[in-house]
């Protein structure tokens, strides 16, 4: 469903996408995930939902809104149909993590591995791009399954071109940074080698090194796994912004790293936390939060 939607004249595609959207919406398509039933009873969303309503006040109005995966709690993670749903929704940002096959092409995909995410199997650095085209991303929504190609940085670059801001995220490949060069020479491909069109982040230090040298006029940002956050490393980081998992967040950090000059931004994995934790951080001033809920972030921030 939906892969018939490809990268053409934007206009049409925008029209079209946004026509099925609207579609789903009326048929009640837009359901919690399936397989997270616990997002919208036990854990309470509705009421959260509620509260976030109003809080403008005290949260941030400049919050970056970071649309993690795309809208990846609507659609498949890392499609163009993910990524339209957010772009849609007005967020700030597009989340993509960047992968590199076996012929030196950039995808868009988060793990490791093709197994949780798509219909193949296997480290994408194994398979060709022909390979992964052969594939479909798949996820179940409202009990339906939903299948769409895992998009190349060219085709999501072809399709919102300066429409959009990326906030892309490298990876070491074979340990070793091969993918940064080529996505420079894709990024100038299609002028988007602006601060206004794109930022930079990675848990590697040596390919955000890497982009700094490459393209030292872009934003960058030094993300943090999960518990192992260390605030002297932050501090002593030569990047303009800080990206942390919410547990390991607390006011004293925020005020420290932003009384430095950076900024912070939170990501979340704990989907049965998030909408509480999301909550949390922005009441204490952070800068920017990779969402897997846009419109509850926006909700609590009144918007
Ligand atoms: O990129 C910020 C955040 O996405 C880091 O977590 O594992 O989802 O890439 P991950
Ligand atoms: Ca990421």
């Amino acid at each position: 469903m939906l892969s018939f939607i490809g990268v053409s004249a934007m206009p049409w595609r925008r029209i079209l996408l946004s026509s099925v959207i609207a579609i789903f919406m009326i048929s009640g398509f837009f359901e919690a995930k399936p397989q997270t039933p616990q997002a919208t009873s036990a854990y309470g969303a509705e009421a959260l939902y509620a509260r976030a309503a109003g809080k403008s006040e005290s949260a941030s109005a400049d919050l970056e809104i970071i649309a993690h995966r795309g809208a990846n709690n609507i659609f498949n993670e890392h499609t163009l149909t993910a990524y339209e749903i957010a772009a849609d929704a007005e967020v700030d940002s597009i989340e993509i993590d960047l992968r590199m096959t076996k012929d030196h092409q950039l995808i868009a995909l988060h793990d490791t591995t093709l197994d949780r995410t798509t219909t193949g199997t296997g480290a994408p650095e194994e398979l060709t791009l022909n390979e992964i085209k052969q594939l479909d991303t798949v996820a179940v929504f409202g009990g339906k399954v939903y299948k769409e190609p895992v998009p190349t940085l060219n085709e999501i670059f072809a399709a919102f071109a300066q429409e959009e801001h990326y906030y892309i995220e490298t990876r070491l490949v074979g340990g070793d940074t091969k993918m940064e060069e080529p996505f420079i020479h894709l990024l100038e491909e299609y002028d988007l080698l602006d601060p206004e069109y794109v930022s930079f982040q990675s848990f590697s230090k040596e390919s955000l090194q890497k982009m700094q040298e490459l393209a030292p006029e872009i934003r960058t940002t030094l993300l943090y796994g999960t518990d192992k956050f260390e605030l002297e490393d932050a501090l002593n980081a030569d990047v303009d912004v800080i990206g942390i998992e919410s547990r390991n967040i607390t006011q004293d950090i925020v005020d420290k790293i932003q009384q430095q000059g950076k900024e912070v931004h939170v990501f979340f994995t704990d989907e049965r936390t998030q909408l509480v934790e999301q909550q949390r951080v922005i009441m204490y001033g952070v800068d920017g939060v990779f969402t897997d809920d846009i419109e509850f972030t926006k909700q609590v921030i009144g918007q």
